[in-house]
């Protein structure tokens, strides 16, 4: 990518580049977390800050706020829910951001080159595509995408535009654990891989949820924006709307994508650290979902979560290499090679070729070179800001890069459509992208947008 930034100042610059020569020096610490936490705690001039526009200020993009605030500031913020807005404004702008209920008027102003998106799944793909179009840098919450065509119109645009895209899968800027896993897996320490597996819990239940009245301040028809038109649904905790629309079809995958693009991402990435570069060649499974799924796989009630609570899918790749995605045993990835197996999560990294590092180490600039020796600043959340603030400066890909991202959400979406057929094997085309021979299970690959809400520009 060679995106350059019109905004581009020479303090900025001098921040960043200070950064990384910073971390080059710590990456060169056998154990260099401590160091790289300490750096990570370096704050800028107020006037140094990167202005960022923020769209979707919920959990997710109020917390990644405060994770980036030294480096940047909020200067316009942009909901659908008029209480959000009013709270993240005080939270995180000091009360001074620029509010808006259309998004599309952040992508207007020219002062603002970066943004952050952290609004549903279902309202990735569009505003994406619209920031990236309008010009903008843009670090995106993960998934990406509902389905497998809207990543290929995501990939089309990204190439067209040469725009940074960040996607929030922060685990591969968490350097102690996962980063490390990935430098233990190409220096070669597991041999040829042959499993991996990505355990990453099953959605909840829910009782049947009534229509309630819509809360005050709510844009109800804009929060559903591309889905299909729907009653408004509450009762004590449970909704399809804030927070808990991940486990509805019609706005997420479910724990298949909610924490399958963090686990599956790792494992995925692990394969291709070791030269597993084609494929999937098939996927299917078991699954249970909360409630029963028609034969053109659309859940028989509407009234409750539908995702699937329970699940166990097999993918095949060319080799006989092979990845399991399950619902049970302990949340983390599992990456077996014929030399040893690790397990890592977000609290440990263990096996034998972990401990095996006592005695030979990592070369200095293993985990560095994974990361594609970009700056590592901080840890996992930070880190990940960080690096987006770094390659939007410099015109540079950043870790969690669209193309990778698509790669694994691809294995992702075709467990959910395998999902919606009882987990069914589905042959896949990854050449073409396209399910082989099952009409049913390709209708999934694309979604219609509701009237009014299809993505602009393209
Ligand atoms: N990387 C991670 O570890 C991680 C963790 C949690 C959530 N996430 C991701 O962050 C995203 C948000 O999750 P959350 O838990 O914060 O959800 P949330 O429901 O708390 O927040 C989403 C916000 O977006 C707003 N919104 C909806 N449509 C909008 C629109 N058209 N324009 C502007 N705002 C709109 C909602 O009103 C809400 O305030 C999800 O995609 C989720 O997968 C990532």
């Amino acid at each position: 990518m060679t995106s350059q930034n019109p905004s581009s100042n020479k303090s900025r610059r001098s921040f960043l580049k200070k950064s990384a020569g910073a971390a080059s020096a710590a990456v060169a610490a056998p154990y260099f977390f401590t160091a790289q936490t300490a750096q990570g705690e370096e704050t800028v001039s107020k006037n140094d800050k990167v202005p960022i526009g923020l769209i979707g200020a919920g959990g997710m993009g109020t917390g990644n706020m405060r994770s980036a605030a030294k480096w940047v500031d909020v200067v316009a913020i942009a909901d659908v829910d008029q209480n959000r807005l009013q709270k993240a404004n005080k939270d995180l702008g000091g009360g001074k951001a620029d509010l808006y209920s259309d998004y599309r008027e952040i992508l207007e102003r020219d002062d603002i080159k970066a943004l952050h998106i952290a609004t549903p799944d279902h309202w990735h793909t569009k505003p994406l595509i619209e920031a990236m179009l309008a010009g903008k840098d843009i670090y995106c919450e993960k998934p990406l995408t509902l389905t497998i065509d809207e990543g290929k119109q995501i990939r089309k645009v990204q190439k067209e535009t040469g725009r940074i895209v960040q996607v929030g899968t922060q685990q591969r800027s968490t350097f102690p654990l996962f980063t490390k896993a990935m430098a233990i897996v190409a220096d070669g320490r597991l041999g040829h891989i042959h499993k991996v597996q990505a355990a990453i819990g099953g959605a909840p239940t829910s009782k049947a949820i009534p229509v309630a009245d819509i809360p005050e301040g709510l844009d109800w028809d804009r929060w559903l924006g591309p889905a299909p038109k729907v009653d408004y649904r509450h009762e004590g905790k449970a909704t399809n709307c804030h927070y808990e629309f991940r486990w509805w079809y019609e706005y997420s995958g479910g724990k298949l994508t909610d924490w399958g693009a963090h686990h599956v991402d790792i494992a995925n990435w692990a394969l291709k650290l070791n030269g597993q570069t084609a494929g999937p060649l098939s996927i299917g499974g078991s699954v249970q979902h909360p409630v029963e799924f028609d034969e053109n796989g659309y859940p028989k009630q509407n009234d409750r979560y539908n995702t699937a609570t329970k699940f166990q899918f097999d993918v095949a790749f060319p080799g006989g290499t092979e990845m399991i995605i399950r619902d049970d045993t302990d949340n983390g990835v599992m990456i077996e090679g014929d030399k040893g197996r690790i397990f890592v999560n977000r609290g440990k990294l263990v096996g034998a070729p972990v401990d095996a590092l006592k005695d030979n180490p990592l070369p200095e600039d293993a985990i560095q070179k994974v990361y594609k020796n970009l700056p590592m600043v901080g840890n996992a959340r930070a880190a990940h800001w960080a690096c987006f603030l770094h390659c939007h400066k410099e015109g540079l890909e950043p870790i969690s890069d669209v193309h990778s991202h698509m790669e694994m959400l691809n294995i992702c979406h075709l467990a959910g459509i395998s999902a919606r057929f009882g987990g069914r094997t589905l042959k896949w085309d990854a050449a073409n992208e396209q399910i082989v021979g099952d009409d049913q299970a390709n209708a999934f690959l694309t979604r219609k947008y509701r009237d009014g809400y299809e993505i602009e520009g393209v």
